[in-house]
C-alpha cells in the first residue's frame, strides 16, 4: 500500500502505516516535498505512476473537500479517504466510534458533544453522519462563527452553550479552530479557553462517568487546558492506539472486499 498524504498529517499516515505493517503489507511513504511534484507533475500523474507500480491500497489525504471523490473507478488500486478538505474523515470517525463503544458498550442513547470549529471541521461532519446512524443526540458548541447554519442541522443535533453542553454530555469533542481554512475567527487564546475550552472551571460541569475526547491535533491550552490532556476522564490518547486496531480492521475489509 502507499501512503499519498498531499496534506500534512501524523496521526492517520503513521497510524495507518504501523496497521499495515502489523498486517504483513508492503507500505510506501510518499513525501510530497522530496517527490516530482516539485517538478512540476500533476498529481493525476502521480497517482497514475503508483499504479503503474502495482499498489493494492492507495491512502490518500487532499485538502481540497471532493478529489478523492473524484477518483473512484480512475485507477486500478483500492482508494482509502484519509481525510478530504473539511468535508470528511471516514477513518476518524470509525476510531472515534470505536473508542465509545469500548467506553460505554453502546453508542446508543448517548449524547455527545462536539465543541470548537464545526464549520470547517471534517471530523464533525463524518461524526455526525456516523453518529446519527444510531439512537444519538449530538450536542454543537463553540464560537458562533464557526457554528453550521440551524437550518441545515438534523433533528437529533442542536446548538447549545458551552456550560449547558458540556454539563449534558457523556462524550465531549474537543476540535481545534481550523486556521489553514479560514481566517473567520480571530482568535484570542485566553478568551477562547475561558469561553469555549475545557478549562479547569468547566470540568467540573462533566458527568463523573463522561469523557473527552480530541481527534488530535490539539492546541494545549487553547481547546483544552493542558493539564487536563491526561485527565483521567480524558481518553485522547486511546484514540490514537484505537487509530490502529481500527485501521487494521479497514484494511483486512478491503483485502477481502
Ligand atoms: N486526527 C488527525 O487526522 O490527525 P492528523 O492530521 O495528524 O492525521
Amino acid at each position: 500500500m502507499a501512503n499519498l498524504f498531499f496534506e500534512n498529517s501524523t496521526r492517520t499516515r503513521f497510524s495507518f502505516e504501523v496497521a499495515a505493517k502489523r498486517l504483513g503489507a508492503n507500505v510506501l511513504n510518499f513525501d510530497t516535498e522530496s517527490s516530482s511534484l516539485a517538478k512540476g507533475e500533476t498529481l493525476q500523474d502521480t497517482l497514475k505512476t503508483f499504479d503503474a507500480l502495482g499498489i493494492d491500497i492507495g491512502i490518500i489525504r487532499h485538502s481540497d473537500d471532493h478529489y478523492i471523490e473524484s477518483l473512484k473507478d480512475k485507477f486500478h488500486f483500492s482508494v482509502i479517504n484519509a481525510g478530504a478538505g473539511k468535508f470528511e474523515h471516514p477513518s476518524q470517525s470509525l476510531l472515534d466510534l470505536y473508542t465509545m463503544k469500548e467506553e460505554f458498550g453502546d453508542l446508543n442513547n448517548l449524547t455527545i458533544t462536539i465543541c470548537g470549529d464545526i464549520s470547517h471541521s471534517r471530523v464533525a461532519k463524518s461524526n455526525i453522519n456516523a453518529l446519527s446512524m444510531f439512537k444519538t443526540k449530538i450536542i454543537l458548541t463553540g464560537p458562533t462563527e464557526l457554528m453550521p447554519n440551524k437550518n441545515s442541522l438534523s433533528s437529533n443535533c442542536e446548538i447549545l452553550p458551552p456550560d449547558e453542553a458540556f454539563a449534558k454530555s457523556d462524550v465531549i469533542m474537543l476540535l481545534r479552530v481550523q486556521h489553514e481554512r479560514h481566517a473567520l475567527y480571530d482568535l484570542d487564546i485566553d478568551s477562547y479557553n475561558r469561553l469555549y475550552g475545557l478549562n479547569n472551571d468547566r470540568i467540573k460541569l462533566l458527568k463523573p462517568n463522561a469523557i473527552i475526547m480530541h481527534p488530535g491535533p490539539f492546541n494545549r491550552d487553547v481547546e483544552i487546558t493542558s493539564e487536563l490532556v491526561e485527565h483521567k476522564q480524558s481518553r485522547i490518547f486511546k484514540q490514537k492506539e484505537n487509530g490502529v486496531y481500527t485501521r487494521m480492521a479497514i484494511l483486512e475489509w478491503m483485502v477481502h472486499e
